[in-house]
C-alpha cells in the first residue's frame, strides 16, 4: 500500500525495472512482460519511459504480450489498445517493434487469433512477469464477472458495467464503445510465473476487498489470484478504503 498514485506508479516501475535487470534478458533468453493498458498503469508508464531514457532499464531483449484489444476498432483508432500502447509506452523506448505482441481484434477468424496468440506466449516458454490493472466490478484484462478462472485467450463480450466505464474515452458516448473484445484469459494470466496489479483511486475499493478478502469467485475475477503463488497488488491509501 502506497500513500498516493505518484507512489504506485514509482513503485510499479522500479519493480518491473529490478526484475528485468535481474533476470538480465539476453536476445536468446528474452525477459517476457505481459502489459495492460487503461489508465492505472499510465503513471507506471510514464516511469518506465523516465528509467529507459536514464538506463537504468533497457527493452532491447524484452518481448512483450499485451492483455486483450477492442474487436472491429481501426488498429490506428485513437482508443484501439494497439494505440495507446504506442502513444503512451512503446514509441518512447528501446524496444524492438518486432518483439511487440498485440491481439488482433480485426482477425478475419478470430478464434484463431486466440489459438496463435496462445501458442506464441508458449513458444517463449510463459510469461515472466504480468502486469495488470482491474476494473471496478473486479475483471483483470477483460475477464468480466462470470469468467471461468480457467479460461484462455478469446472473445469476450463486455458487460454494461465496463462498456460504461469505458464510454470516458469515446466521447462519453457508450454507442461508441465496441461491445466486445478478445482478451488473455484468467488462466493465461495465472500461468505468468509472476503477477504484479496496480490499483488505485475509490472507484476500485470495493473490487479490491473482493479480490483480497472475498472467496475466491468466477464473479471477481481478480480474485482467482489468491491462489497464485507469486503475485502483488499494489496499490494506493483510496482503493484500501474497504478493506
Ligand atoms: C479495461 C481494461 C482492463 C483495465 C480496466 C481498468 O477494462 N481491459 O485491462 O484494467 O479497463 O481501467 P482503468 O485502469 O482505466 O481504470
Amino acid at each position: 500500500i502506497e500513500p498516493d498514485y505518484a507512489n504506485v506508479s514509482q513503485w510499479a516501475a522500479n519493480y518491473v525495472a529490478a526484475r528485468i535487470n535481474e533476470y538480465s534478458p539476453s536476445a536468446e533468453r528474452p525477459f517476457i512482460l505481459g502489459l495492460p493498458t487503461g489508465s492505472s498503469p499510465l503513471g507506471m508508464y510514464r516511469n518506465l519511459i523516465e528509467l529507459n531514457k536514464k538506463g537504468v532499464v533497457s527493452f532491447k531483449n524484452v518481448v512483450t504480450f499485451n492483455m486483450d484489444e477492442y474487436i472491429g476498432l481501426p488498429k490506428d483508432h485513437p482508443e484501439s489498445y494497439h494505440s495507446f500502447m504506442w502513444n503512451n509506452f512503446f514509441g518512447h523506448i528501446d524496444i524492438n517493434p518486432e518483439n511487440v505482441n498485440i491481439l488482433n481484434g480485426n482477425a478475419e477468424d478470430l478464434a484463431a487469433e486466440c489459438e496463435r496468440y496462445e501458442k506464441k506466449i508458449k513458444s517463449y516458454g510463459g510469461i515472466n512477469l504480468f502486469l495488470g490493472g482491474i476494473g471496478p466490478d473486479g475483471h483483470i484484462a477483460f475477464n468480466e464477472p462470470g469468467s471461468s478462472l480457467t479460461s484462455r485467450t478469446r472473445v469476450k463480450t463486455l458487460t454494461q458495467d465496463t462498456i460504461i466505464a469505458n464510454s470516458r474515452f469515446f466521447n462519453n458516448d457508450v454507442n461508441q464503445v465496441p461491445k466486445t473484445a478478445l482478451t488473455v484469459g484468467v488462466g493465461t494470466v495465472m500461468d505468468a510465473r509472476s503477477v504484479l496489479i496496480i490499483v488505485n483511486g475509490h472507484n476500485k475499493a470495493r473490487a479490491l476487498k473482493h479480490g483480497v478478502e472475498g472467496g475466491i469467485s468466477q464473479m471477481w475475477t481478480i480474485s482467482a489470484l489468491q491462489l497464485h503463488p507469486y503475485s502483488i497488488i499494489v496499490c494506493d491509501d483510496d482503493a484500501t478504503a474497504e478493506l
